[in-house]
């Protein structure tokens, strides 16, 4: 193993720092080579050099998005397609993999958040770490993002998430705990944002506190790509590598503040032997011997598809006998919606869309997909289903929603879709929808559909999947691994997210998604954990134990029957119920979960493991994880509130915990219109008043003011108009066109240097914006870096 010691001072800082966009280095004099990451979560995406085009990348397996893998509970199939995204990797000269991401769903408008899990933070960290395992038994390492709270597109590049400390150790930083723990992740990305007024790549709290101090973490840390808020800094604070990095003299500017004392010779160390490790790693994964078989991947990425697809509702429509008499209707079943929008699209060529593998069905497109209204397609449809028996209905969110740089502005679908939906119910009722999106849409139709099969987005198997569970080919398994509101307002952030210019408070602190619907008896359209079958299931509980010590671990054994002549796969959901203490928690939580496989009127058990910390909270005061005491139930539901099966568990404490009722009401008894007007109990759980943020259009502009700040300047209107001059001339498509404005509103100036232009590009723009020319001039001429703070 080579040893940093072997190294020069300008060689270990050669190491902390990336190669333009996708180079990370290595040792090259000890025969250690540089190496690529690239992106994932839905796949490979190695872009095209020199290409404009951010969709212009070479081939690859597009799979289902997390959004749709994590309604499959199924640990073993995640597994599988990290093992194949890996050996993807592998034959990609790809070192190490961009995912996953496991952050939170915490608000359904989140654009990213079809990159993400579940709104469970165990159902997400588990998958993750499934995933992780997957990918790194090929020899590929990956990178679990954004390291935390990055739970908003909105202002993602200076936007602070403020939390109170239960809230992210319970909820946010757990899925991430969860993944570092099991799989051991050879790297991890920190997010762009700050969490309580300190940027993720530069928060030693974070980075060195928790990831690296209390859970041993001995990879490696680099940035969000652009996110290096100050590097030298950063580095001093628990960042190994900055990425991208376009500066040619970063190693001799790093080595040069190493000798001025601005940065930390320790810190220099371990981060270089912590990427020297990865870069060995990564250099002995074994070449492949035989060449890629893309069909197995396609093949797989159909399974996962089919597999995780759920079931929303069905009046025993489903499953079709046959396609005869059926009209197949919406323009998602020829152009299907499969995967989203930035740095996560993969460019197949293996898409198969339900048209393409049925065949020559009855069809109308029915709606244009930009949202206009078209009437005479709406005409062709009407007509078509009135001749029909039954209408296939393929509605969904159009690309431009979704998407990595914007959030959503709504939870509705598309009016040219909700209208067509109603005139063809009046024609033809029997409609069956097949919906397409990456989070939750308002359903008014909901109950009008006489079934509703979601398939998230999934991937080029898409088509093949529909085509199987509405044949009954498979019976459906898939569960949601979030809640979908009735109506956005239902939200508990709704009122108060994304917060404004760049002040994000988590006033609903661990109330999110079930964790608040259940707790605040609100309805829900589906409930987490939801998704109907061909099959029909009974569960019966059995305890190993009645009661619990610290250290202690209890089994519960779950029998299934599948009562029907379906074989079909069932996620069995554990959770417990908390007895009311002074601790304020959530009526329910999800502690574990499984997925099994029957044949038809077959009998299986299956065991889950509950260990003593499912019923921990974490406990401010003495800064760790403790339990209270008491009568906790221990269920067994087909959703997290449908409860079949039942035992009680005694959890045994010798912890006590004082009552925080007068200071934090709201979280014992929950508003029902959601947090807007919990200010005090917020503030009360953070544990310190949140300064007002300042104006941010007003002078005076800093480093991190954005170019949507600057919009008000000369200076800012002149870099917008040339940005997008630039964007008309590259003839950009008008998904990328969005993303690209989005995203060069929300760059900092401090971002500027990231293109490759010296570092003193941002802090003259600044300058000039706070009509400061002679400064601006002495910036670009004779300032050397900007002294640091400690
Ligand atoms: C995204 C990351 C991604 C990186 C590289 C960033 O904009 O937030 O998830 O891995 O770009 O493409």
């Amino acid at each position: 193993m080579a040893n940093k010691d072997e190294l020069t001072l300008l060689e270990k800082c050669r190491l902390l720092h990336g190669e333009g966009n996708w180079i990370i280095h290595g040792a090259p004099r000890l025969g250690i080579p540089d190496f690529h990451v690239q992106d994932g979560p839905l796949g490979l995406r190695i872009p095209k050099e020199h290409s404009i085009h951010i969709y212009d990348s070479a081939e690859a397996t597009c799979f289902p998005s997390p959004a749709l893998m994590a309604c499959s509970w199924d640990i073993e199939l995640e597994r599988r397609v990290g093992e194949a995204m890996g050996e993807e990797c592998l034959h990609n000269d790809t070192g190490v993999l961009l995912a996953p991401g496991v952050n939170i769903k915490r608000n359904p408008l989140c654009g990213r958040n079809f990159e993400y899990l579940s709104e469970d933070p165990l159902l997400a960290g588990k998958m993750g770490a499934s995933f992780i395992t997957g990918v790194q038994s090929q020899g590929v390492g990956t990178c679990l993002k954004h390291f935390a709270c990055n739970n908003q597109e909105s202002y993602r590049n200076i936007n602070d998430s403020t939390v109170d400390e239960r809230a992210l150790r319970e909820i946010y930083l757990k899925p991430f705990e969860i993944a570092v723990k099991e799989s051991n992740p050879w790297s991890v990305m920190s997010s762009y944002n700050l969490i309580n007024g300190f940027y993720a790549s530069d928060n030693e709290h974070l980075l060195l506190d928790i990831l690296k101090g209390e859970w041993g973490y001995e990879g490696v840390v680099m940035s969000d790509w652009g996110g290096t808020a100050d590097y030298i800094d950063s580095h001093n604070h628990g960042l190994d590598v900055e990425m991208p990095c376009f500066a040619k003299k970063r190693n001799k500017q790093l080595a040069k503040a190493v000798k001025q004392g601005f940065l930390s010779q320790e810190r220099v160390d371990d981060s270089a032997s912590r990427v020297l490790a990865l870069a060995e790693k990564v250099g002995q994964a074994k070449k492949p011997s035989a060449p890629f078989d893309r069909e197995k991947s396609h093949r797989l990425a159909v399974e996962a598809a089919t597999k995780s697809m759920v079931l929303l509702s069905n009046d025993g429509v489903l499953p079709l006998s046959s396609y005869d008499n059926v009209a197949v209707i919406g323009e998602f079943a020829k152009t299907p919606r499969y995967q989203g929008n930035g740095s996560s699209h993969v460019a197949t060529a293996h898409l198969s869309s339900f048209l393409s593998v049925v065949g020559d069905l009855p069809f109308a497109p029915g709606y244009r997909l930009d949202g206009e209204e078209d009437l005479e397609k709406k005409e062709k449809a009407i007509n078509l289903a009135k001749e029909k028996k039954a209408v296939l209905l393929f509605l969904g969110l159009p690309a431009i929603k979704e998407s990595e740089s914007y959030d959503r502005e709504d939870m509705l679908l598309p009016k040219n879709q909700l209208d067509l939906f109603d005139s063809l119910v009046e024609a033809n009722p029997n409609i069956i929808v097949v919906l397409s999106c990456g989070a939750p849409v308002e359903l008014p139709f909901k109950d009008k559909a006489k079934a509703i099969l979601l398939t998230y987005l999934s991937g080029e198997g898409v088509g093949e999947a529909v085509d199987a569970l509405l044949l009954g080919k498979v019976s459906p398994s898939g569960k949601l691994a979030e809640s979908w509101p009735l109506r956005y307002e239902d939200v508990p952030s709704a009122s108060f997210y994304p917060g404004f210019e760049g002040q994000s408070l988590y006033m609903e602190s661990l109330y999110v998604g079930y964790r608040y619907y259940l707790t605040a008896e609100k309805e829900v359209a589906y409930p987490f954990g939801h998704g109907l079958s061909y099959a029909s299931f009974s569960y019966r509980l059995a305890l190993d134990k009645e009661s619990i010590k610290e250290n202690e671990t209890a089994y519960a054994t779950i029998e299934v029957e599948n009562h029907s002549d379906f074989p079909s796969e069932c996620v069995v959901e554990l959770y417990a119920s908390s007895p009311k203490g002074n601790v304020y928690k959530p009526a329910r939580q999800l502690i574990g979960f499984a997925k099994i496989a029957l044949s038809g009127k077959e009998k299986k058990e299956t065991k889950i493991e509950i260990p003593y910390s499912a019923f921990a909270h974490y406990d401010v005061a003495s800064s760790s994880f403790l339990v209270e005491g008491g009568i906790y139930q221990i269920e067994v539901g087909e959703s997290a509130d449908s409860i079949l099966a039942s035992l009680p568990l005694e959890v045994v404490s010798k912890h006590k915990f004082e009552s925080k009722k007068d200071a934090c009401p709201d979280y014992y008894a929950l508003p029902k219109k959601g947090f807007g007007d919990s200010r005090n109990s917020f503030l009360a759980a953070l544990g310190r008043d949140v300064p007002a943020d300042k104006d941010r259009k007003k002078r005076p502009y800093d480093l991190h003011s954005t170019m949507e700040d600057l919009q008000g300047t000369w200076i800012g209107k002149t870099a917008k108009k040339c940005f997008f001059q630039k964007m008309e001339k590259d003839h950009l498509g008008e998904e990328e066109k969005k993303m690209m404005k989005e995203a060069f509103y929300a760059t900092p100036m401090r971002s500027l240097s990231t293109g490759g232009v010296s570092d003193k590009l941002g802090q003259a723009v600044v300058d000039l914006a706070n009509r400061r020319p002679f400064s601006a001039l002495w910036h670009l001429v004779f300032a050397k870096r900007r002294k640091r703070k400690s």
